[in-house]
């Protein structure tokens, strides 16, 4: 299949507007230029593009949501990019800046928007300072500011750099955050597209979402859905990370079997060594296992295995790491990143972190392991956001698959350990934290 997104990504100077010039860059936005706002939108609704920040609602349909008429309205693309496993849109950013400028000016025609922020996740200082100077230089050109390209259509972009927070990059406490407040999510509705940035209708789209609209212009919407698979259209950027050979991002299209990616594209696990497990959408999906294997890498066949396609980043567990050591990194990682506005994530998460911990110590019995997967229940659905779940969803998923591995490393941990011969009622106190 060609590429995309990624055609021709390490071409030296494509962060340049010169080769991105020669590649045929802007020439989507000059077609969007002569077409209605109306128009395009059509062409992005015939695409059936799906956003690829996580929870690939359909990027049209969200646009189409804005309220007509002149009153200010922004656009926030979400670079924020913090879940583990994801780096994918530091790689468009970093190596292909243009291309997601103009996909911003294009989504921006399209509803009627003309001030634009690309919030980036902090750490990224080289894609910021890469990205502010695209952004001088498609001003210079005139593919940004007043009339752009002579046309009816005015826009401002500005590189907002990032706070810091995983959660800056739920989408309301972006907001926030881009506020100049604390990054909190807000309670949702009202929904961003109604009373977003500033109160006024707010368009929040991924990197990647908007880096393909540059080609679903170029090549017609009905055309780019014929890539990919129904409901999944289009192609994917997948950051494949873990025990594999040959970690990195790989463009596919949309539906090809998992263990295409798996090994076909990052060479499978190293020599000797089997898949144990692995998360199809970052760190916050649902773990899927070898058996998964042969599954069509797209957000219906995900979830119909209860999983998620999520951000599409792959991370890949071999039979050398222990189940208990996995799902401690993960609870650690939403511990730590839980804002705490809201009492089940930010006692949940704590908790779980603390029933590992007994169960790495040799302290729980079987009977913990149903409670903790209760508490999961107990989280999942009921945050104010999803970063709740998005622990709850994989540790819960790790308890119901490798039951018998927790049991039996539980079992292994109260013999070797001296807490383990503690009487009972005396033991939990030992281990810093214990309930
Ligand atoms: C805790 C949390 C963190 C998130 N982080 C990101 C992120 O870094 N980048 C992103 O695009 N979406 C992230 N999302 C999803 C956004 O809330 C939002 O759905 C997305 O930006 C919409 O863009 P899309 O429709 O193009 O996918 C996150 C969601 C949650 C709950």
């Amino acid at each position: 299949m060609e590429r995309l997104l990624f055609a021709g990504i390490d071409e030296p100077g494509l962060d340049t507007l010169e080769v991105y010039e020669r590649r045929g860059g802007y020439q989507a936005l000059r077609r969007a230029l002569q077409m209605t706002p109306e128009a395009v939108l059509h062409e992005l609704e015939e695409s059936e593009l799906r956003g690829r920040g996580g929870a690939g609602f359909q990027m049209a349909k969200k646009a189409s949501f804005l309220p007509k008429g002149s009153m200010d309205k922004y656009l926030c693309c979400n670079a924020d990019e913090s879940e583990p496993g994801a780096f994918k849109d530091r790689e468009l950013m970093q190596k292909n800046p243009h291309q997601l400028i103009e996909g911003v000016v294009i989504a921006a025609w399209s509803a009627g928007i003309n001030r634009a922020f690309i919030y980036i996740r902090g750490e990224y200082v080289l894609q910021a300072d890469i990205l502010d100077a695209a952004v001088a230089e498609a001003e210079r050109a005139g593919y940004l500011g007043e009339r752009i390209l002579g046309s009816e259509h005015t826009l401002s972009l500005v590189v907002h750099r990032g706070a810091g927070a995983y959660i800056c990059g739920e989408e309301t406490a972006l907001l926030d955050s881009l506020e100049g407040k604390r990054g909190n999510p807000r309670l949702k509705p009202p929904f961003p597209a109604n009373q977003g940035l500033y109160q006024g209708p707010t368009l929040i789209n991924n990197v990647e979402t908007l880096s393909a609209v540059p080609h679903i212009l170029a090549m017609g919407g009905a055309d780019y859905a014929r890539l990919g698979v129904a409901n999944s259209t289009g192609t994917k950027v997948v950051s494949v990370s873990g025990h594999v050979q040959r970690p990195g991002n790989y463009e596919i299209e949309l539906g090809i079997p998992s263990r295409e990616i798996i090994y076909g594209l990052a060479g499978g696990p190293p020599e000797g060594r089997a898949i144990k497990c692995w998360f199809p959408g970052g760190s916050s999906a649902p773990v899927l296992t070898a058996e998964d294997l042969d599954l069509a890498y797209d957000f219906d066949s995900m979830a119909k295995a209860g999983s998620m396609l999520g951000s599409g980043s792959i991370i890949v567990i071999d039979d050398s790491t222990p189940i208990i050591d996995v799902a401690l990194k993960v609870a650690k990682f939403y511990r730590h990143e839980s804002c705490g506005k809201c009492t089940p994530c930010r006692e949940g998460t704590n908790w779980t972190v603390t029933m590992l911990e007994r169960i790495d110590a040799g302290l729980a019995t079987p009977m913990d392991l149903d409670i903790m997967a209760s508490v999961q229940d107990h989280i999942i659905g009921h945050c104010l956001c999803v970063l709740g779940d998005s622990m709850a969803m994989p540790i819960g998923s790790m308890i119901a698959k490798f039951r018998d591995e927790f049991e039996a490393h539980m079992e292994a941990a109260r013999h070797s350990s001296p807490l383990g011969t503690a009487p009972p009622d005396t033991a939990p106190a030992l281990i810093q934290g214990a309930v």
